[in-house]
């Protein structure tokens, strides 16, 4: 079978790895890619908003399955388009996206169906959002409706703080995206991942992770996309992950399928575990990144049966291997990221770091230069991921792996793991 992987990041590169891996590939293509990527696929370069033209590449490549690593192509709907060309897309339809598209379609939803999720409001301008807050106070979250590239929260911890993040919002810092604010509970707990493959009716649960969305060591420093994961999480007790099933995952799906919109994808529970049990913070209708590469070095099942059996409608009664071992990823960012930085630093050691027993460097901003040196060309640049008897072990691995890296324009942090650590795991 002839596959399309639409994306760049880590993420894709470590779906592009367990694909190339099953015996059932004909070619596996990747539009764009990067460097990493282009080792287990053939890259093309295809415009993912293009819906036209994907279709098109797929019908003259003989392309039957299109897999989607980042949400912005589900929102805009390219399952919709390629379905009525006779293409399989992994991931929801336009209106099964919106649980990552809207928080207030979302939050609609927790509402209809019980799902726990902190209390909230929905406003259409400052002024109503400015006068809930003086009713409420602080703490609070403030969040932009749309997509705003993991960009669009803001945990208030004072007055001052929250209106400015409201004022921001309606003048238009996250575009479209804030032209509707929910404002939110502040939840306390610890914060886990939870996947479950879907096929519309039937869900079966992945596996757990844990981000560090912080920039720097302590968890400090501005909110990134994720400078490290390991899975499992160890505050995902089977009991916990019981009731994420039932009490999030489940009636979410219920709740697509009685809009007549059913999820077939990867659906993504951002959890915070509080004393009361789990509350959903947000879906996403992807894998998450970095979440993805611990994951995909865990998985002992061929990823091509599990994403055929999703967008087949065939999961029931089916099950995922894994393997025991914890998976740890430790991201090497460039220096500067989030904010601004430079691109076109040469990397070098990587090949070094890939080679060592139970370790697997993921490409995200890497290109090849004409002399075949290895560039940064993004904020994200190496996924360094290893796998452990404990998550001590894989911690201790996956840092003796970025030690053979060689990129001084490069930055990391040096406590990925901490918590699961801190209980002795
Ligand atoms: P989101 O984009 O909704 O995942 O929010 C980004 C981050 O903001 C989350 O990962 C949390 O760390 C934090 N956050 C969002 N909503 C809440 C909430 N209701 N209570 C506490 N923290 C939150
Ligand atoms: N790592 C968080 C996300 O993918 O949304």
């Amino acid at each position: 079978m002839n596959i399309l992987l639409i994306g760049s990041g880590g993420r894709e590169h470590a779906l592009a790895w367990k694909l190339a891996a099953s015996p059932r590939i004909g070619t596996l293509f990747a539009a764009p890619g990067n460097a990493g990527i282009c080792e287990e696929a053939e890259c093309v370069s295809l415009n993912a908003d293009d819906f036209a033209a994907v279709a098109d590449f797929c019908k003259r490549n003989a392309v039957s399955l299109v897999v989607v690593g980042p949400e912005a192509p589900l929102v805009a709907g390219i399952a919709d388009a390629l379905a009525e060309e006779g293409i399989a897309v992994f991931g929801p339809k336009k209106q099964a996206a919106m649980l990552e598209g809207s928080k207030s379609f979302t939050k609609e939803i927790c509402r209809t169906y019980g799902i726990p999720t902190a209390d909230y409001a929905v406003f259409d301008s400052a002024e109503a959002a400015l006068e809930h807050l003086q009713r409420t106070g602080a703490p609070i979250v403030v969040k932009a409706d749309g997509l705003a590239a993991g960009k669009g929260v803001v945990v208030a911890d004072d007055m001052e703080t929250a209106e400015r993040a409201i004022r921001d919002a309606f003048s238009g810092a996250f575009g479209a995206a804030g032209a509707r604010v929910v404002l939110e509970e502040k939840l306390v707990g610890e914060e886990a991942s939870f996947f479950a493959l879907c096929d519309g009716t039937t869900a079966l649960p992945l596996a757990t992770a844990q981000d560090h969305k912080r920039a720097y060591d302590g968890d400090t420093g501005p909110n990134t996309g994720g400078m490290g994961a390991y899975s499992p999480a160890p505050v995902m007790t089977e009991a916990m992950c019981a009731r994420t099933m039932d009490e999030i995952v489940l009636p979410a799906l219920k709740a697509m399928q009685d809009a007549k919109t059913p999820y077939v994808g990867v659906l993504y529970a951002g959890l915070m575990i509080t004393e009361d049990g789990p509350k959903l913070i947000e879906f996403n209708v992807r894998f998450g990144d970095p979440e993805c590469q611990p994951l995909m070095m865990r998985l002992n099942d061929d990823l091509v049966d599990l994403i055929e059996a999703s967008v087949n409608h065939d999961l029931a009664g089916g099950t995922v291997r894994w393997l025991p071992d914890a998976a740890l990823t430790v991201v090497m960012a460039t220096r500067g990221y989030p904010g601004a930085y430079e691109k076109g630093s040469v990397i070098e050691g990587v090949e070094e770091a890939d080679a060592m027993e139970g370790v697997k460097v993921f490409h995200a901003g890497t290109q090849r230069d004409a002399d075949g040196n290895l560039i940064a060309v993004g904020g994200r640049v190496l996924n360094v991921t290893a796998l452990g008897a404990t998550i001590a072990e894989a911690q201790k691995k996956a840092y003796a792996a970025v030690e053979k890296i060689r990129w001084p324009e490069g930055f990391y942090r040096r406590d990925i793991g901490w918590r699961a650590i801190k209980r002795g795991l």
